[in-house]
């Protein structure tokens, strides 16, 4: 499957990640360990599970280690880890002074990093990846997988959420179903390879405006693939990182179990509390957003009872929405 050239950049993925790794684990990762044990409550076993590891606030440390190595420097272009600065015809590490989250294939090959700032320029962004390449294709990978796979077909679910910290989180409370998107809005392939191990996905995306939008069309993405999505809407301002974090297993497990809506429910609560069922006209073009959903479900039984319960509950006829189903399935071909 692999490509010709991409077995040694996969050597060289596993040499970064132990890179980060070790730097992590020694003197210069004092400060980063700390923040990773007392800020973000991750254990010695999660960090070492997950190869987290540390890029040190230099120019070239990975760059002068690799050389040491005999690492090629055209991997290191390649694979991003080092980037170019036109100005002085140099070349310094792109991952500077960040946590770094290497990211797995499903089979558990590093190939590719996250990596979270630790400093605190407004400019930087928080979180900085791996440039796409065939290696990485973001759009493709769902973060913790490896991981995850085993426990999804066993439990028949799927936690999906966000970020590296929120599978990070749940796995080191013992929810090992947990995966992330890595971004907000989940893809038609990352859809394509849950439907792999399981038909059932919780989404538990982040309690704010971005999160919950995207869950709104994640939703149509699952749907698509014949997924049945459910949905849990954390209070306000959280995500599942912080939530287990202050709450503990316990709560968490409690409070999705308590809080958990099928995708259906979640679409009219999400529309009624916008203010979108107030006037008619609001009204209508919420309960046509719903049906377009609907419109997208493979199985036709499946379409139908949902259509019934969506007239139930919001009290509009069957008929009325069996047409416009109709209208929209005919749109679409
Ligand atoms: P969030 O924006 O929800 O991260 O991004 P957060 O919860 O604030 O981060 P912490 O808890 O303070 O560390 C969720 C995920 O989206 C991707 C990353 O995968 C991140 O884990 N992301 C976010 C990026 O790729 N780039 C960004 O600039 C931000
Ligand atoms: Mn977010
Ligand atoms: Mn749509
Ligand atoms: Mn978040
Ligand atoms: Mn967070």
């Amino acid at each position: 499957r692999e490509k010709p050239g991409e077995e040694s950049r996969t050597e060289t993925l596993r040499w970064a990640a132990k890179f980060f790794h070790q730097t992590l684990q020694g003197s210069e990762g004092k400060t980063a360990s700390v923040y990773l044990g007392t800020e973000r409550g991750l254990s010695e076993k999660t960090i070492r599970s997950f190869g987290l590891g540390y890029a040190p606030e230099s120019w070239e440390h990975l760059f002068n280690a690799a050389k040491r190595s005999a690492i090629p420097q055209e991997h290191l272009v390649d694979l991003g880890l080092i980037t170019h600065n036109k100005q002085r015809n140099s070349w310094y590490d792109t991952f500077r002074n960040r946590v770094i989250f290497p990211v797995f294939s499903v089979g558990g090959q590093v190939v590719g990093f996250g990596g979270r700032t630790l400093g605190n320029d407004p400019h930087a962004p928080k979180y900085l990846n791996s440039p796409e390449s065939a290696l990485f294709e973001k759009s493709k990978l769902l973060y913790g997988l490896h991981a995850a796979k085993n426990e999804i077909r066993r439990m028949e679910s799927a936690i999906l959420v966000e970020g590296y910290m929120d599978v990070l989180a749940l796995h080191q409370a013992g929810i090992t179903n947990a995966v992330a998107s890595c971004g907000t809005s989940l893809t038609r392939y990352q859809a394509k390879i849950l439907q792999r191990y399981t038909r059932r996905v919780l989404f538990i995306y982040d309690a704010d405006p971005a999160g919950l939008k995207s869950m709104i069309t994640g939703i149509e993405t699952l749907l698509a693939e014949g997924i049945t999505p459910f949905v849990v809407m954390l209070p306000s301002g959280d995500d599942p990182d912080s939530f287990i974090r202050r709450e503990g297993r316990e709560k968490f497990l409690q409070f999705t179990e308590a809080e958990k809506l099928q995708f259906l429910e979640f679409q009219i609560r999400f529309f009624s509390e916008s203010g979108d069922f107030e006037q008619p006209e609001e009204k209508s073009r919420s309960i046509r957003s719903m049906v377009h959903t609907i419109a997208l479900i493979p199985d036709r039984i499946q379409q139908e009872l949902y259509l019934q319960e969506l007239a139930e509950k919001l009290s509009i006829s069957h008929s009325a929405l069996l047409e416009l189903l109709g209208k929209q399935l005919e749109a679409e071909g």
